[in-house]
């Protein structure tokens, strides 16, 4: 893989090709990653090289994924690129399960409160990227954009980015504030952005952040036919996890496996660095609950795909066909 820095769009900042996603450590995804595993995961990507760290105000209640971001690179802090976002919040609801919910909220006093609450979590002055973390019906994008502009113009972020966006709302931002990053999901199975939003980014000089390369866990390979999972897992709610569909990923993972075997990689690596050469793609965010998975995962850095197995990868998703929409059922 090529490993060489990538630049945020006009931004002074820079991220290799792979970062580490850090909602699964707030525990949300799946309950029971302890604190310490949650450092312990941040600190083993750090000590690889992977620096790229991605947070939100929301991953977790209370702030759990940018606390434990704190704890793993006190003393590191200048080698780091601390990615947040703003925009969206939990509040109680009694009548859910879990007893929360989602709320997105653009406006720019929200905003700015939840940046400070970042900084403070993080226990840092800046963010090197600041993300809005999507759209608020609600509230002109415009409106969000020109908040971003000011906490950019204040030195609170380095560099502007946005996530969860129509090609519209992209055009309105970035005529708000300046623009370095968009972040969206893509991995072998869900290639949307390559239509519109990847022509759309190199035309604008903006640089593309990609989540859910691991298909949020099922393209690693360590999912069992007839798994269930749990209530406390979101992933039971989504499509691509259940019946058929769950079947049919399942059967191409198992495409993919003699692929990775014969370039004497792990799964995830292969996965990795296919998504990451891909063009367009500026830098790869992968989440991981433990060490072992960073581990793992971080050794896709020195994989080298070649023509016979990109040619096997493509016929592998020929062969699957769409996938059921992104969104939970
Ligand atoms: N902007 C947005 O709205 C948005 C939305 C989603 C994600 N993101 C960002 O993108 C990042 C990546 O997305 P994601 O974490 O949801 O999905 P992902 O990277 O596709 O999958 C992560 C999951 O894969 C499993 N995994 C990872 N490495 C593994 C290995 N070596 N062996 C076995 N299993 C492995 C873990 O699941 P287990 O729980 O089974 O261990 C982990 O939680 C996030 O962490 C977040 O920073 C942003």
């Amino acid at each position: 893989m090529n490993t060489t820095p990538r630049p945020l769009g006009n931004a002074p900042v820079s991220v290799g090709p792979l970062g580490l996603g850090c909602w699964p450590i707030a525990g949300m995804t799946r309950a029971g990653v302890t604190p310490a595993a949650a450092e312990a995961t941040v600190r083993m990507a750090v000590d690889l090289g992977i620096t790229h760290l991605d947070t939100a105000f929301c991953y977790g209640e209370r702030g759990e994924s940018e606390r434990a971001i704190a704890a793993a690179i006190r003393g590191r802090r200048n080698a780091i690129v601390i990615a947040g976002k703003c925009g969206i919040h939990w509040e109680p609801d009694a009548g859910a399960t879990p007893p929360r919910r989602q709320v997105v909220d653009g406006r720019p006093e929200r905003l700015r409160a939840e940046v400070e609450e970042s900084l403070r979590r993080l226990e840092t002055d800046h963010l090197d990227l600041l993300y809005l973390h999507a759209p608020d019906p609600a509230t002109p994008i415009a409106e969000s954009a020109g908040e971003l502009r000011r906490l950019l113009a204040e030195g609170k972020a380095r560099a502007i980015g946005v996530s969860n966006v129509s090609l519209p709302q992209l055009e309105a931002f970035i005529a708000a504030c300046p623009l370095a990053a968009c972040q969206l999901h893509f991995n072998m199975l869900q290639r949307e952005i390559e239509r519109e939003f990847l022509p759309w980014c190199r035309s604008h000089g903006v640089a593309m952040v990609v989540y859910w390369p691991l298909m949020k866990g099922l393209l690693a390979g360590a999912m069992r036919r007839g798994q269930v999972f749990p209530q406390t897992d979101s992933r039971h709610k989504y499509p691509m996890f259940n019946g058929v569909e769950f079947e049919r990923n399942l059967d191409f993972v198992d495409r993919l496996r003699p692929i990775a075997a014969r370039l004497g990689c792990d799964l995830p690596d292969l996965v990795l660095a296919w998504t990451a050469e891909q063009p367009g793609i500026t830098s790869v965010l992968f989440g991981a609950t433990s060490p072992e998975q960073v581990a793992i995962n971080a050794r896709a850095l020195a994989v080298e795909l070649d023509d016979e197995s990109r040619r096997d990868i493509a016929a592998a998703i020929a062969a699957r066909g769409p996938v059921a929409n992104r969104r939970p059922v």
